[in-house]
């Protein structure tokens, strides 16, 4: 599939995945329109690579609506959607605050349905079809100690994903959905209560992911940004399901999978 002259529009783009997304399909000939919530950072980025940009907070509907407007009005279509602005503070269970879920569920769940709310109907439109990737997580994959709320909002964004793609099957729609499920990426997501707001002041703090309870014990395997986008291109193209950046995490995912299955064996069933 080829992606020159395409238009991209990417969410968190100023920074880290998104950053390296929009750098990677500008590479690729595609027209891309950067969307966040840190006007410095997006000037920079949008400068440093040669995209548009536009000042986004992806928990207000009335933005997203907005992007999706301006968008159109700029590139008169819209072929490639990637939901990707996203937090990742952490917090002991005990300490979570309502503020914190909120915090959490408003920017990684409510941005990726704003995302997809407001496009939809532009993809539809599409007469060349279009694609969504979700940036999910490798921990909305399998459980984590210490990302409760994380974990919540990234599981719940794989099952809005995988439930939009059988809806867009039955329809017969060519929109393609990838979930982008990364493991350690180098970017700023170790900074992310920089993007708080004032309101909705928690518990949650930023805590480096060598000093994790889930890297206790072995050494952190980051992957590069830059690899990353190249995973999500490749994926676009040949419209797979899943990115899976680290291969190497693959036990923890497939002890839960047998957790599941074992619970349906018929000899357990009373
Ligand atoms: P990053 O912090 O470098 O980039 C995230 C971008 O999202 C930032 O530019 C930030 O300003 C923006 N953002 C935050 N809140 C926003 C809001 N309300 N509205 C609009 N933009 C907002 O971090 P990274 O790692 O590039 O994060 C991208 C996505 O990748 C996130 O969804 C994150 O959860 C996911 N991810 C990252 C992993 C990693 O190891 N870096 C691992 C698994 C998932």
């Amino acid at each position: 599939d080829n992606l020159d002259g395409r238009v991209a529009v990417i969410t968190g783009g100023a920074s880290g995945i998104g950053r390296a997304m929009a750098e990677a399909m500008i590479a690729q000939g595609m027209q891309v329109l950067i969307a966040d919530i840190e006007p410095g950072q997006l000037d920079r980025t949008a400068a440093d690579i040669g995209a548009a940009s536009m000042v986004v907070d992806v928990t207000s509907a009335d933005q997203v609506s907005a992007l999706a407007a301006a968008a159109l009005d700029r590139f008169g279509t819209v072929d490639v959607l990637c939901n990707n602005a996203g937090i990742g503070p952490m917090a002991p269970l005990a300490g979570l605050t309502l503020n914190d879920w909120r915090w959490m569920i408003d920017v990684n769940l409510w941005g990726v349905i704003h995302g997809i709310t407001a496009f939809l109907p532009v993809l539809r439109a599409n007469p060349r079809g279009g694609h969504i990737v979700n940036t999910a997580s490798m921990a909305g994959l399998m459980p984590v100690p210490g990302l409760v709320p994380y974990c919540a909002s990234k599981y719940a964004v794989i099952g809005l994903s995988e439930a939009m793609a059988e809806d867009l099957a039955v329809e017969g729609s060519d929109i393609g959905v990838s979930i982008l499920c990364p493991g350690p990426v180098r970017s700023n997501l170790g900074t992310s209560t920089r993007n708080r707001p004032a309101h909705l002041a928690g518990a949650l703090t930023d805590v480096q992911l060598e000093d994790s309870v889930q890297f206790e014990d072995q050494p952190v395997n980051w992957l590069s940004a830059e690899d990353t986008a190249q995973l999500v291109i490749a994926a676009i193209r040949e419209n797979r399901r899943y990115v899976i950046t680290h291969p190497d995490m693959l036990e923890p995912v497939e002890a839960r999978h047998r957790a599941i299955e074992r619970s349906f064996q018929t000899d357990l069933q009373g």
